[in-house]
Order: structure tokens, then sequence, then C-alpha cells
């Protein structure tokens, strides 16, 4: 049963991921009515604010971040004297109390939600608790990125569930909260056609693509301690790798789907030597810009990788011998985030002898910027065939914001907000699939160690370095483009 908290607290309420999205979010949550309208919100961060230099700070967001027609003044005004502002050194014990007094009757349920740097997870926690702010009705919610390796993850999982049972703790990630990706369950489980071939047998291979245009975007320190591979593979690229490749859960309670989902994660087999490929990007021009080199950006020399391509494998009956290819990056052509599943070719060519060339059934699902469904199917061109049959692969589209034209488009964290208010588990990562996320993440590194693997340059604008084209030649693959 979902029971609503009548308070919220946003930790790193002044904070970038805060003024982008969690405000405009929690802003049309209220506008349409879907969060209570009595819900308290609390912000806190580090910078002396009172109530009302916090509104301000949050009206000035919501007029940069929200798109024209969710701009209503007088619900905007209302949605400010929701919020509420107390100022806090997560390192000082004192201010957790002085928080609790100023929040006060949190009967009605409170959820928490901590946008800060995970340095300060431990401490927050612990201030917390101490606080009386973690009882039976208080959920944490936790932005990414929870460690930088499974022993980090794990030091940070140990303090948080020290204090908060599993059940009361909501793991980000917030590809999960994107509509196409939740669309994919939908594909897969409520259509007939699809499923009896999504297998070894009819399925050749597999691409996940997230490719971005951008660079650093202002958070060079923090890129360059991470890298492609945590900030993207780690928690995106293999949350849509287990959506596509899971077993159909019993049904749609959180538990069912996150077992489904870890047992794919578990099932990666280690990578090897020549299967994975990095890159750094120099400079080169994204969409007719100009821009620098990585390196340039950062302002020093480093090793760190902005591309990954990956051919990864599930070891396990449903897709034995199935090749995933997963490739993400920096300062590439495009900004998309599609998947696309590769169908074996037909057993026997019936149009062979009338001259009839066939190319094999591809799906491509794209996730982002633009959301549809594209089949490739094979058609006969019209005409009376005198010299023979001509086939053609022609498109089956389903365009999901044509179909959907009525409906709003919200935003990852829209419904993942709402959905820790209400206490919805199912779009969060559980413990058990982080730590199998990062046992196959840290196999790659101890790799890329072990062989002293280096990123190769690509050009900023191109599709990541020639390594990765030849990662999926060598299987006569073409990255789909
Ligand atoms: C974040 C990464 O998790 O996801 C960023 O830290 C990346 O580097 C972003 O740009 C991509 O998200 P989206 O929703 O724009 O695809």
């Amino acid at each position: 049963m979902r029971v609503h908290s009548s308070t919220l607290l946003l930790f790193g309420a002044t904070g970038d991921l805060s003024r982008r999205m969690l405000l405009p979010s929690l802003y049309a949550l209220y506008a349409d009515g879907l969060i209570q309208p009595n819900l308290r919100i609390f912000g806190t961060a580090r910078s002396p604010l009172t109530d009302d230099g916090f509104r301000d700070m949050a009206r000035a967001a919501l007029c940069e971040f929200l798109p024209e027609d969710r701009k209503a003044e007088g619900l905007i005004d209302a949605f400010l004297q929701r919020l509420h502002y107390v100022a806090l050194d997560a390192s000082n014990p004192d201010g957790f109390v002085e928080l609790a007094d100023t929040i006060g009757d949190i009967s009605g349920g409170l959820s928490i939600f901590l946008s800060t740097a995970p340095s300060l997870f431990e401490a927050t926690i612990k201030g917390l608790h101490n606080a009386g702010l973690s009882g039976e009705n208080v959920r944490i919610g936790l932005e990414k990125p929870l460690g930088n390796d499974l022993a980090s993850s794990c030091h940070i999982n140990d303090a948080v569930n020290a204090v908060f049972p599993e059940k009361r703790t909501f793991r980000i990630d917030h590809y999960l909260g994107k509509e196409t990706v939740q669309n994919l369950m939908a594909l897969r489980f409520a259509n007939m056609l699809f499923e009896p071939l999504w297998n070894a047998n009819a399925i050749e291979h597999v691409q996940i693509t997230v490719s971005e245009t951008v660079g650093l975007e202002g958070r060079a320190g923090f890129y360059d301690d991470t890298g492609a591979l945590r900030d993207m593979v780690q928690n995106h690229m293999l949350q849509l790798l287990a959506l596509i490749a899971m077993e159909p859960p019993a049904s749609l309670d959180a538990t069912a789907i996150r077992d489904e989902k870890v047992k794919v994660l578990r099932a990666l087999r280690p990578v090897v030597e020549g299967d994975v490929v990095t890159g750094k990007y120099a400079e080169g021009a994204v969409q007719g810009d100009a821009v620098q080199s990585y390196e340039s950006d950062l302002g020093k020399a480093s090793d760190t990788e902005t591309f990954v391509a990956i051919k990864a494998y599930v070891d396990n009956w449903r897709w034995q011998g199935v090749p995933f290819f997963l490739r993400t990056g920096k300062r590439l052509p495009e900004r998309r985030s599609e998947i696309v599943i590769q169908f074996k070719p037909v057993p026997h060519n019936v149009f062979r002898d009338r001259g009839g060339k066939l190319d094999a059934n591809t799906l491509i699902i794209r996730l982002q910027p633009e959301e549809y469904v594209r089949l490739l199917v094979m058609a006969k061109e019209p005409g009376l065939d005198r010299g023979g049959v001509t086939l053609r692969e022609v498109p089956l589209d389903l365009s999901l914001t044509a179909a959907f034209a009525g409906s709003r488009r919200r935003i990852a964290y829209e419904r993942l907000l709402l959905d820790l208010i209400e206490g919805d588990q199912t779009l969060f990562v559980r413990r058990d699939e982080v730590e199998a996320q990062w046992t196959w993440i840290d196999a790659i590194r101890a790799l890329w160690n072990a062989t002293a693997l280096k990123p190769k340059t690509y050009g900023a604008g191109s599709w990541g370095p020639n390594a990765a084209i030849a990662l999926t030649e060598r299987d006569g693959v073409s990255w789909h483009e």
C-alpha cells in the first residue's frame, strides 16, 4: 500500500540538480495536483538563506528551467509558499537537532532526498538518525554516484542500511524515471509479438548507444575522477541492458522486477581484453561548432576516458552467444539514446532464384531525443517482376510522441520524486543490483590496469576512436548510425 509522506526534505537544495530538475519537477507535480497540496518541502544546504531567500532562488530556477506553457504566476506563488529552508553543515551534528526542531511533527511521514556529494552521505545519515529523523515512517532517496567502486559503494550502503533498511532506501537512476525506458517493459511484456523471438535463437546481436554532444558541463573535477565507464555504463546503460535482457517478471511488483534485473546483472560475463575500447576527445567540431579537446577543457593532461565501447555477454540460456555492444561518450556527433535489436536472417530465402536479396529484421527503440519504435521489415517493391523480384527494407514506424500527442511528457524526476513521496520502490535500484553492477565494472577497470590500457583519441564530433568500429566489425556488425 502506498503511504504518502506529508513532508519532503531536500539536501543539496541550492545545487544544480535541485535548480534544474528537482524544484521544477516538484512544481509540476504540485501544479497537476499530484502531490498533496499541503506537502511541506524543506530545503537544506550550507548557504545561509532565509525561507524567502530560498523561495527567490527557487522562483529564479522555475523561471529558467520550466517550459513556457508551465509558468503560471499564481500557481508558482502558491507552490513557493510550501518551501522552507534550513541552513545546515552536514559535518556539524548540532545542525541536525535544529533541523529536526524546525521540521517539527513528522508523524505524517517524511521523505528525504540526498542530492549532495556522496562523501557527505555518512555524516548526514548519522546526523539524521541522532536527531530522530530516521524512524519507521522516514524514507531516504539517494542520488548517484553511490561510490566509485564496489568497496566504496558497499561502504556507503552499509552506512545507509545501518539506519534505513532496504525497504526504506530509494537509490536513484534517473534513466528508470524516463517514460521511454519504462516503455521497454510495455513493449516486451504487453505484446505477444516480440517475446517469442526475444532470445538467442532469433536475435543476432543487440546494440545500446547513449551518445552525448556535451562535454564537461562545469563538472570537470567530478568527471575526470569518474570517466565514462563509471558515469554512464555502471548505472544507466546496465539498467537498459537489464531491462532488455531480463526474464518476464511475474508481476509489476518492485521485488519481482528487481529480482529479474539482478539475475541479468549477475550473469554478465567478465569482459576480456580486446572487447573494450576507450577514447578521449581531441579538438573537433560538434554539430558545426568548434570545440576544444578534453584535456584543454580540463586544463591538464589526463587518461580519463570520455568514450567507452564494450562487447558484453549475458551468460544464460536465453542470451547464450548474443553480443550486446554498448557505447557511450561525450562530444559525439549527436545526442541519442537508442537500443537496436538485430534479428537473424530468415533460415531460407525463397526469393533467391528470382534475385530477391533479404536484409535481416532490425528493431530500433529510440529513447531520446525522439521517442519511437521502428521495425525494419522486408517488402516487395511494386511492379510486375518480369526481371525478378525486388525486395526493399521499409520501416514499420511507431512514433510515441505522435501516438500520445495529447499527454504531457514528464521529466524523469517528476516520476521518481512522486514515487519516493508515495513509497513505490519499483523504479529505484536495489542494493544487490548496484553491487552486481560494480562487480562487473570493477573487473573491467582491473583489466585496464593490468593491460595498461589508455584511451585512444577521437576527434570531437566523430563516433569515437576507430577501434570502436573495429570492435563490432570483427563480428561482421556495423554500429547503427
Ligand atoms: C548523468 C551523467 O547521470 O547522466 C551525465 O552524470 C550525463 O554525465 C547524464 O550527461 C545524461 O542524462 P540524460 O538524461 O541527459 O541522458
